[in-house]
């Protein structure tokens, strides 16, 4: 098949139709088998550089990029806001024109969706949007290829998202499944519903592929017949300040056994973005039990980061 994806920036999977999506996966699941082959690594990125911008912290995400691209002969450079000026003493337009003559590519992890679209709009190079406040596309390459692993489609599977429904992973997840046809429930309070905006986007990605969206605050019939039940923190990056608050909003929707019994299949997996603050959003018995499939999606992070790295550059 063509390669829709070369010279492209990922910020967002809106961006995409559901074949570009499937051809990035077709291609993660290529790269994982790779992986596990014998033999030499091919070297893809061999004379080339990408600029790995970090705002916020991160572990999957970073060493995600930093090996996938390093281990195939590419050179990445870990850029913090201690090591460059970002929008401080230098506008991110200028940082962008700068690091697009240096660099054949940019990972922008940070607050703002509107910093890694200037990014994209003014470097020139492929911009990978390594999560924001609002959107977190790679997390979701990553979580589509683990649903499809372990049941071996998408359309038609069902996934539930329990906790902060209006943060990224949770806003996320809802633009990849309503494209990919994997029927999405949101279950969190009310007042961390998302936005109305988003809910009709993502309902209109779903007309076509044939996936449900839903959103309730109650912990019951939703749950029914779930292939996977998804959390996240309670507290996202930058948002400590309403930690305790948040805390007590969101107590009774932690995911425990009697949750994961609920949705009735004996089949259903568990899975997490990570970091995972166990005892809060998730009980250790279910993270670290049998259902649990969080450590194949943070492999997973690599395959689809590095099957995204290869179709754009
Ligand atoms: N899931 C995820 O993005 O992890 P990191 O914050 O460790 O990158
Ligand atoms: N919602 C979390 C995701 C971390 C990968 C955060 O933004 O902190």
């Amino acid at each position: 098949m063509h390669n829709p994806w070369k010279g492209k920036s990922l910020l967002s999977l809106a961006d995409f139709s559901p074949e570009e999506i499937r051809y990035l996966l077709d291609l993660s699941h290529t790269v994982k088998k790779e992986s596990r082959a014998a033999g030499r690594m091919p070297r893809r990125f061999e004379g080339k550089t990408i600029a790995l911008i970090f705002e916020k912290r991160s572990t999957r995400t970073r060493c995600a990029f930093e090996t996938a691209f390093g281990e195939e002969g590419g050179h990445p450079v870990f850029l913090s806001t201690q090591d460059i000026q970002l929008g401080a003493k230098e506008s991110v337009e200028d940082t962008a024109r700068v690091l697009g003559r240096m660099f054949d590519a940019i990972q922008f992890r940070g607050f703002k969706q509107e910093t890694a679209e200037a990014l994209a709009k003014y470097s020139g190079v492929p911009v990978y949007n390594g999560l924001t406040d609002t959107d977190h596309p790679t997390q979701v390459l990553a979580d589509l290829m683990t649903i499809e692993e372990e049941f071996g489609k998408l359309c038609g599977t069902k996934l539930v998202f329990v906790g902060d429904g209006r943060n990224n992973v949770a806003r996320a997840l809802m633009t990849g499944c309503s494209k990919m046809g994997v029927s999405y429930s949101i279950i969190s309070p009310k007042s961390l519903f998302p936005d109305e905006g988003l809910l009709e986007r993502c309902r209109g990605f779903a007309e076509s592929s044939g996936a449900k969206i839903t959103v309730t605050d109650e912990i019951g019939a939703e749950l029914s017949g779930a292939e996977a039940v998804y959390t996240d923190v309670w507290v996202s990056m930058g948002e400590e300040a309403g930690a305790a608050e948040r805390m007590k909003l969101l107590a009774s929707y932690q995911v425990n056994a009697a949750l994961m019994a609920k949705t009735g299949r004996a089949d259903t997996v568990f899975l997490h973005c990570l970091p995972a603050v166990k005892g809060n959003e998730v009980t250790p018995d279910v993270i670290d039990g049998p259902a649990s499939r969080a450590w194949e999606e943070a492999e997973n992070r690599k395959h689809t980061i590095k099957a995204l790295m290869i179709a754009t550059l």
